[in-house]
């Protein structure tokens, strides 16, 4: 895959091991929710290197001292349903105060294309730094579409995480949204003729909520 600016892909083993379990078609609901849960967190970590800190004055036991603090209020995550929801909680380990919007959005299953059914996001949010999250990244259409009405809604400090994604997703993310980080856990291999992406780890809605 060509090289984008505006993506990045982790390498970390502590991943690699995370997401050879969540492949696994014989590992439970239960464990595949804890385990988006954890590389969601170890992403929110490594994408929050850019963040904008302010400076506070701290009394230690011995002395005042300036620090810096995130402003969490500066924070918001939006998940795009249904399998985002999966990944709130893993932000939010790391900032509990963050705002949550929501986008629903489904694929046809014939099409592929994504039909959004839902739309609800806090106020103010186009002044925060917005955390889309979706686990998936197969064609790129839900991203493309959940980015473009974060956009119309004013927001311009956005970073997209998911944890799986095919190349040509990733591509199509990257080029239709050169302004947004995408962060991604594991690149995968390809699409299948249905939208699936492979080796993946199936549907990821369908493992979270049990639905199959
Ligand atoms: C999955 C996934 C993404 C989308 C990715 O959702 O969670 O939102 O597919 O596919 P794309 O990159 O080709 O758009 P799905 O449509 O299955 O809905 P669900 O989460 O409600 O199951
Ligand atoms: N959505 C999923 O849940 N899994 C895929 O492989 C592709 C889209």
């Amino acid at each position: 895959m060509k090289k984008y600016d505006n993506v990045f892909i982790f390498d970390h083993p502590l991943i690699k091991h995370k997401i050879a379990i969540l492949r696994d078609k014989n590992t439970g609901m239960k464990q595949f929710r804890e385990l988006i849960e954890e590389i969601t967190t170890i992403m929110t970590y490594e994408s929050m290197r850019d963040v904008e800190l302010v400076p506070v004055q701290v009394e230690t036991p011995l002395e005042v001292t300036t620090q810096y603090k995130v402003r969490e209020e500066s924070i918001a995550i939006v998940p795009i349903l249904r399998a985002g929801l999966g990944m709130v909680n893993g932000v939010h380990r790391v900032f509990p105060t963050a705002k949550v919007g929501h986008i629903g959005m489904y694929r046809d299953e014939q099409t592929l294309e994504p039909k959004e059914y839902y739309c609800k996001l806090p106020q103010g949010i186009e002044d925060k730094t917005v955390f889309l999250v979706d686990p998936m990244l197969a064609t790129g259409g839900s991203a493309v579409d959940a980015l473009n009405a974060l956009k119309k809604r004013g927001c311009t400090k956005i970073k997209f995480m998911a944890i799986i994604a095919a190349p040509c997703g990733l591509e199509r993310v990257a080029t239709a949204h050169p302004d947004v980080t995408v962060y991604v856990s594991t690149l995968d291999r390809q699409l299948n003729e249905n939208g699936y992406i492979l080796p993946g780890l199936g549907d990821a809605g369908d493992r979270l909520f049990g639905t199959k």
